[in-house]
């Protein structure tokens, strides 16, 4: 048996190396595995120009054939070239409103430390991290969110960068849900964040960044609203009662379940906290406030809460959006370190869960040792909007846009079509070339269904010219042009 082509490859399945061993051209090759030697055939030589010479489907014997589920892991994702589009188009908006406004990308892991994401104010996220231990013995989680990430690298850079950092990231957080419509085990979040300024300009920015995207996708403001709170009325609040400061995170959190749970529940847990039946109650009446003027009766006027919250009101009617923001004091937010405006995008029609949130978290950095900057930020995730797009019926018809296809005549040509696709790819052009004998009809389909605008035919008379033979799809004009002429 004498062996004349060996080909190493790898079954991405099970990632371990296979040795197909063709012994001649006209008998089966051999497919040998470390401990199995597995018999499968060749296609026959095809005169269309079919899968000549290829290995198909390796006819297996001695082995079990191991079926696996088709489908990816609960809550997670494919994303075929039909989806990859959509999220491209998502991504690209999110990225041009993000340079739009001026900030840079910045990318992490979406492997951390586990510690990086436990906190003590008994979070949701916290259940529903997925960590695990690594071979090296050490804890590490995927990340939920991407802010606890930023806080590391902003405070890894420490002085190298100059403040204010205005960052924006658009990457997959990982999190043990329970899935209903628009929450998945997996989701892509676009954040943008401020790092370095203490004034309310900054969130006023951020909203503008988000309605900006909204606008640019057909979204009003009739569809959508934000729901605008700060955490430091719960925190003035807390203040006259005299409950202690660290309890504050806490006490957030489970404000944050009102529309979860009993309200019985609510005050039982407040009540675990130790803070008075009186301070609950008063707490509880605070958050149903739905205008300043009210919230100003409540805490008085001198507080910090209504002077940002009025910033932040003034700011939305310079940048424009003032339709699109309402007070609520019932957004409290469902994560530990925010500490004064907080704000939740959601649709008007109370259909879906919030589109997106964010707010101003200036003890952050402190707490994982880095110097007190203050910081604010909202995530935006990829799955919720495109729930509400395609209930309003704005979800883009993205098909395939390649410009020219290309397609030699006859089989020896395949090389002179080879030549005309780099020669129009390095002019920036994008160029399917067929790359088998197919009959026209095939490559009149396929030049449809990818949206070419040219269909470009390599004829042995034409090529002999050094031209070929150009047709606009659109129009069914026709012509030749000479190579170095084709634009
Ligand atoms: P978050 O409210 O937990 O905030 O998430 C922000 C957004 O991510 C949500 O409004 C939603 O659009 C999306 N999202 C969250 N969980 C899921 C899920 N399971 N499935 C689909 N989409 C989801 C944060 O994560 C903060 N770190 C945001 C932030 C950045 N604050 C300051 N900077």
């Amino acid at each position: 048996m004498r062996a004349i082509q060996i080909v190493t490859t790898r079954l991405s399945s099970c990632l371990r190396p296979i040795r197909f061993e063709l012994v001649s051209s006209s008998s089966s090759p051999r497919l040998l595995s470390n401990s199995r030697r597995l018999i499968c055939t060749a296609a026959a030589t095809k005169s269309d120009g079919g899968r000549s010479g290829s290995i198909v489907a390796p006819l297996v014997e001695n082995e079990e054939v191991q079926k696996i589920d088709v489908n990816p892991p609960k809550g997670t994702r494919d994303f075929a070239p039909d989806d990859m589009r959509l999220r491209n188009w998502l991504f690209n908006h999110f990225k041009e409103v993000s340079r739009l406004f001026g900030y840079e990308e910045v990318d992490y892991p979406v492997l951390e430390t586990e510690a990086l994401f436990i906190r003590k104010a008994g979070e949701e996220i916290r259940d529903q991290l997925y960590c695990f231990e690594d071979r090296g013995k050490r804890r590490v989680a995927l990340r939920p969110e991407l802010t606890p990430s930023l806080a590391r690298l902003v405070i890894q850079k420490g002085k190298s960068v100059s403040l204010p950092l205005k960052w924006f990231a658009i990457g997959q957080c990982w999190r043990y849900e329970r899935m209903t419509r628009g929450r998945r085990r997996e989701h892509y979040q676009w954040n943008m964040d401020i790092i370095g300024v203490p004034h309310v300009t900054a969130e006023a920015e951020l909203i503008s960044a988000i309605v900006t995207f909204f606008k640019r996708i057909g979204i009003t403001a009739s569809d959508v609203g934000f729901k605008v709170s700060s955490r430091k009325v719960l925190q003035e609040m807390l203040r006259k009662y005299g409950v202690p400061e660290n309890l504050f995170g806490r006490v957030c959190i489970i404000i944050d379940k009102i529309e979860k749970i009993p309200i019985d529940e609510i005050k039982k847990e407040l009540g675990f906290t130790g803070i008075s039946e009186d301070a609950i109650e008063q707490l509880l009446q605070v958050l149903s406030v739905k205008s300043l003027d009210d919230l100003e009766d409540v805490l008085g006027g001198a507080g910090e809460a209504i002077a940002d919250l009025k910033q932040l009101f003034s700011l939305a009617e310079k940048f424009g959006y003032s339709e699109w923001i309402q007070f609520d004091a019932s957004v409290v937010r469902g994560l530990a370190y925010y500490t004064g405006i907080v704000f939740e995008g959601f649709d008007r029609k109370g259909n879906l869960r919030a589109i997106c949130g964010g707010g101003r978290y200036d003890r952050l950095l402190p707490t994982y040792g880095g110097d007190d900057i203050p910081a604010c930020g909202f995530g935006f995730g990829d799955a919720v909007i495109v729930e509400l797009l395609k209930e309003k019926n704005l979800l883009p018809e993205l098909g395939q846009e390649v410009e020219n296809i290309v397609c030699a005549l006859e089989k020896d040509l395949q090389g002179a079509a080879a030549t005309v696709a780099t020669a129009l790819r390095s002019k920036g052009q994008t160029v399917d070339l067929v790359l088998e004998s197919k009959p026209l009809k095939w490559v009149f389909k396929r030049a449809a269904r990818i949206n070419a605008r040219r269909l470009i035919l390599v004829g042995k008379t034409e090529w002999e010219d050094g031209s070929v033979s150009v047709k606009v799809l659109s129009t069914g004009e026709q012509f030749q042009v000479k190579l170095n002429d084709l634009e």
